[in-house]
């Protein structure tokens, strides 16, 4: 069995690892990087469509405790005020790669996500260049970790390696056929850290029991503002032939729990009582679906025309059967059933538990030299570009400490 001796091992090649990666190796470190995937970044040359949604202007540190979910809303600020947006922009303007701005802050690739896996492949080039140097082993699994007390030996496919750092960067368990495993959780129970209960999010619901009826909306989609508890998202939501998705949809579910309610108001720009009352008054004979047909999708409008039963035209209305319509176009009920789980989740909430690691370094408070980073740890970003900045900021922050 052949043995290397490095300053750090990275176990994961995704967006955290090569970042983390990239930056210790450009500070002379000589680097290990496992992972049993064929090649680097395999989530980031799906992301965004194919163009890698890189990051999001507005993923702040100032901004993380509402836009990033963690049982310590702090705790990300640390590593986020470290390594801004603007850092990973100049990145990706110092290699050339040109990218625009899509709606909220998301910034994409004009060209492709392997754009981005090939700047961070370069990063990790220049390092022989500090002295330091990345090595890459993929197509091989981890067999064993363990730790003597002054460092960490790590056996993979028929080698093994040892270093005095292990950084963990394995991300969660969504979608699996893509590799993805729970592989981080269990290093961490092996070391003594505690895992916050992990669970798909942003991922889309689906709808059972009397809600079904919607799913013959497929395809259909349509601005509303999706709240799930106090937190509300105005974005487009799309009915799928299981349920809801979309955006909108999306980012509420990292907010649902299996037997929440998910309120849709489906008239975000207007009180619905008062627009059907106005209707009323200027188009007497006008139905509850035509009128609905001039603000949503026609299917849509026809749906919920007929879940509303309002029958002849609006001038056979009283006022309160309007307004009781309206209030429910602007706070429709539904109950999800579940969700389309781990194979359609774009990121896993919860995971390691941030009270056992360091927020500047990301390194386990009891296990010196053991770092976690990344989508393994219980910081879960907004859609958007927030995951990724995650991803590089928390890669960073280990990175400058090995
Ligand atoms: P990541 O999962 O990327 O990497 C982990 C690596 O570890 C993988 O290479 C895996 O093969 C390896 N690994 C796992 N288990 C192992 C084991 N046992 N042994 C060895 N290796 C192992 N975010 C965003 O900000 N903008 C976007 O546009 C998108 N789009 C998007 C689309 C889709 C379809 C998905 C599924 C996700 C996104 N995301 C996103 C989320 C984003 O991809 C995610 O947050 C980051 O990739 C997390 O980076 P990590 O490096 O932490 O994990």
């Amino acid at each position: 069995m052949k043995a290397g001796n490095y300053d750090a091992i990275i176990l994961g090649a995704g967006g955290a690892g090569l970042m983390c990666a990239a930056t210790s190796g450009r500070r002379g470190r000589r680097v290990l990087v496992i992972d049993h995937a064929s090649g680097p970044g395999k989530k980031i040359l799906i992301s965004g469509g194919g163009r890698c949604n890189f990051t999001n202007v507005n993923a702040t540190s100032q901004n993380a405790q509402e836009r990033y979910i963690s049982a310590n809303p702090h705790f990300a600020k640390s590593a986020l005020g470290r390594y801004e947006p603007q850092d990973f922009i100049d990145l990706v303007r110092a290699h050339g790669i040109a990218f625009h701005e899509k709606t909220l802050g998301q910034l994409f690739c004009d060209g492709s996500a392997r754009q981005i896996v090939s700047m961070l492949m370069d990063e990790c080039d220049k390092a022989v260049a500090m002295g330091g140097g990345v090595a890459f082993a993929f197509g091989l699994d981890v067999r064993d970790v363990g730790h003597d007390g002054t460092g960490f030996r790590v056996a993979y496919g028929n080698l093994s390696a040892s270093a005095p750092r292990l950084i963990v960067a394995t991300g969660g368990p969504s979608i699996p056929k893509m590799g993805a495993t729970g592989f981080a959780y269990d290093l961490a129970r092996q070391f003594g850290l505690k895992v916050v209960e992990p669970r798909p999010a942003l991922v889309p619901l689906t709808l059972g029991g009397d809600d079904v009826l919607f799913r013959e909306l497929s395809g259909v989609s349509a601005e509303v503002i999706a709240s799930a508890g106090k937190t509300a998202f105005r974005e487009a939501a799309l009915f799928t032939h299981k349920g809801l998705s979309g955006p909108a949809i999306l980012q509420a579910s990292s907010y649902w729990s299996n037997g929440d309610p998910i309120q849709i108001d489906f008239m975000p720009d207007a009180d619905a009582a008062v627009l059907l009352s106005e209707a009323k008054r200027a188009n007497p004979r006008a139905t509850l679906r035509s009128t609905l047909e001039k603000h949503l999708p026609g299917r849509l409008a026809e749906a919920l025309a007929g879940q509303l039963a309002l029958n002849g035209n609006l001038a056979d209305q009283s006022d309160r059967k309007l307004a009781e319509a309206g209030a429910r176009l602007d706070r429709w009920i539904f109950h999800p059933n579940g969700s389309e789980g781990y194979a359609k989740a774009e990121v896993t909430r919860g995971g390691i538990a941030t009270d056992g690691l360091s927020q500047k370094t990301l390194e386990a408070k009891t296990v010196p030299g053991l770092h976690f980073i990344g989508e393994a740890v219980d910081v879960t970003g907004w859609l958007g570009g927030y995951n990724f900045q995650w991803a590089w900021a928390s890669g960073v922050a280990a990175g400058e400490a090995v």
